[in-house]
């Protein structure tokens, strides 16, 4: 089977993907017209225009100002389903997903409005595509713990529908050691702790997030790539890194994809995947991101396999549901020779 092929059929899971970087300018447009919000652009040439990007902090800036169209329960779900509708059409079967519900109540939309528009789409897609999903609420960390601790509150109102816990937003100045506090109480509440760490920020951050936030699975965890110690810590651990190419590329944390180091995490024993982060403004969704690095790394069947592998067994699934989508997994692999 040629390449793309493979990579476009194979079931995986995508564990690194925020809702609301989902969002393709023409829903935006669709939803500002819908809502009445007046946007800082007249076309979706406009929108896609302005999606250039020097940092993190460029494309953050873009993205707080998008999610103001979503409003709505009816908008969530909108949002969401055209997401999961793209994921069924790519052999994706499980999907953990971050959604910011700081970025909406901050504008006056209730925190069940988002919960409740997100799920209806989640369960939908269960019925409809038989993708299973789980949510993790996270943290914006350039705002304050208080503000934090605000929106634990809320989650753990409705316990039942989030499975975790993140932390996403500017990372320069804003260090995991931050957020100590509010993940033990999370951890305590019984939420799943993760944490974006080393994407633009030092490797110390990647161990700040470790020791102080005790987290499960490291989002990004590029520059953990630059301490020896760190690297062979989170290899000998298992821990899975939800690795994002062409947002590196985009958001330029590598200078070319090139360069992205995918190969030498694998090769040094982690548990890496392939992610899409925010897929409306990076210019890709999973498969995109899987063809992208293949070719520039020039990566074997093996290690495109193993990354694939890697997204069902870093999952946060129960051991029963995980070996029965390895098991399913590895029978494709197996009849695609
Ligand atoms: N929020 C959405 N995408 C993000 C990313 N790549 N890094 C940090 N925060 C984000
Ligand atoms: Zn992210």
């Amino acid at each position: 089977m040629e390449l793309p092929r493979f990579i476009a059929e194979m079931p995986k899971a995508e564990l690194h993907l925020h809702i609301e970087g989902t969002l393709e300018p023409e829903l935006m447009m669709s939803l500002a017209r819908r809502n009445n919000v007046t946007l800082p652009y007249a076309t979706v040439q406009d929108i896609r225009q302005a999606y250039e990007f020097d940092c993190l902090q460029d494309f953050l800036d873009v993205y707080y100002l998008g999610m103001s169209v979503l409003q709505t329960r009816q908008d969530f779900f909108d949002l969401a389903w055209a997401y999961l509708k793209k994921m069924a059409a790519q052999h994706v079967t499980h999907v953990e997903v971050f959604f910011d519900p700081q970025g909406h109540t901050s504008r006056g939309v209730a925190f069940d409005t988002v919960l409740s528009g997100l799920t209806d789409a989640f369960d939908k897609a269960k019925r409809d595509f038989g993708i299973t999903s789980k949510l993790i609420m996270c943290f914006l960390r350039h705002l304050s713990e208080d503000e934090a601790f605000d929106t634990l509150a809320h989650a753990c109102a409705c316990k039942s529908h989030i499975h975790g816990v993140g932390l996403d937003s500017s990372e320069s100045g804003h260090p995991p050691s931050k957020f100590r506090r509010v993940f033990a109480e999370a951890r305590e509440r019984g939420f799943t702790p993760v944490a974006h760490a080393g994407e633009e920020g030092p490797p110390s951050y990647v161990l700040e997030a470790l020791d102080d936030l005790r987290i499960e699975r490291i989002d990004h965890g590029n520059r953990a790539m630059e301490d020896a110690s760190l690297v062979k810590r989170i290899a000998g651990s298992g821990m899975a890194m939800t690795v994002c190419p062409l947002s590196n590329q985009r958001l330029q944390v590598v200078p070319d994809l090139k360069d992205h180091p995918l190969r030498r995490m694998l090769e040094a024993g982690i548990c890496a995947t392939v992610n899409s982060d925010d897929p409306s403004y990076f210019g890709g969704y999973v498969n995109d991101n899987y063809l992208a690095v293949a070719e520039a790394l020039n990566l074997s069947h093996a290690e495109i396999v193993q990354l694939a592998r890697n997204s069902f067994i870093g999952s946060f699934m129960n051991e029963t549901d995980k070996r029965a989508a390895v098991a399913h997994f590895d029978e494709f692999v197996d009849k695609a020779r």
